[in-house]
């Protein structure tokens, strides 16, 4: 398991020296900080022995394409289970005008259906971003994100984090709601809240390691530019890429780490005894 604000030695690291991130520019808004993008570029390498070229990788809750559809321009073969018809819509027509359809499978369903729409043992690489918050059944989900994992494959989960919803909440003058994400036992605001639950470090970990995985890495993403705002960084000349360099060393430095709107971990299968 990881160290908090070290990552696991031997683990993809966010200040290693990295190759170069396809698809790291503006186009990307929304497919996580540099930090979380270099981390799921490294494990599509790794898999594919090199490139990502073949890489087989499983996006579940892909919704219309943010990450299937960079990656498939980076040469993996990308399956999308989604339950909504209409963000499949949108990633058949993303992939489309990237070129890159015939790598790209969008299947309607859902994280209870995996095994109807993807083989046991068939990804290399399994993305869930942005799903654990929103499943009724977390142990039941990541069994299933499991039995779809190749044996030497590598789970990336995108959660929301609750020390941000915190501070947002209280920056905003939302106290009360603030005071409720802090101690409500899943972290939400309240029963109309559209999330289930969202993660510390600690409860992330501990829901990998309960279903069999050991945790390579857990970092922030969006430790600090959810909280700068936008005039800063236009008025400013050089303060957008300052801003993404100070980003890249919060994301693994504690307690910034534990702060990020979202945390992003990597865990792979646990070998067997
Ligand atoms: C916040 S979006 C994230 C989309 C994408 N993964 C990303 O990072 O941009 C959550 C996605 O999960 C999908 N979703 C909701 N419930 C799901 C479930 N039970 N199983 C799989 N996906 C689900 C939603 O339709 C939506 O596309």
């Amino acid at each position: 398991m990881s160290t908090p604000g070290a990552p696991t030695p031997g683990a993809p690291s966010a200040r290693a020296s990295l190759p170069p991130v396809p698809g790291t520019d503006a186009s990307q808004a929304g497919a996580g900080s540099l930090a979380v993008r270099r981390a799921v570029h490294q494990l599509v390498c790794r898999a594919a022995h090199g490139g990502a070229q073949g890489c087989r990788v499983l996006d579940v809750g892909g919704g219309s394409g943010v990450w299937a559809v960079p990656l498939a321009t980076t040469g993996c073969s990308v399956t999308v289970v989604e339950p909504s018809p209409d963000a499949l819509a949108s990633l058949a027509r993303r992939a489309r005008e990237a070129g890159v359809s015939h790598l790209v499978t969008g299947v309607q369903g859902d994280a209870d259906s995996l095994a109807d729409a993807v083989a046991d043992a068939s990804a290399d690489v399994v993305l869930a971003h942005g799903v654990l918050e929103v499943v009724e059944d977390v142990p039941a989900t990541l069994a299933a994100l499991v039995a779809a994992l190749a044996p030497a494959g590598a789970l990336s989960v995108l959660v929301a984090g609750r020390a941000a919803a915190v501070l947002h909440r209280a920056l905003a003058g939302r106290i009360a709601d603030a005071q409720h994400v802090l101690t409500d036992p899943d972290g939400r605001v309240g029963p109309r809240d559209p999330l289930l639950r969202r993660f510390d470090v600690a409860g992330i970990e501990a829901a990998l390691v309960a279903a069999g995985l050991v945790v390579q890495l857990v970092q922030g993403d969006a430790v600090v530019s959810d909280l700068v705002p936008w005039p800063v960084l236009e008025t400013a000349p050089g303060s957008a890429a300052a801003l993404a360099e100070l980003e890249l060393h919060a994301s693994c430095t504690s307690p910034l780490r534990e702060m990020a709107s979202r945390l992003h971990a990597v865990a792979t299968v646990a070998p067997r005894p």
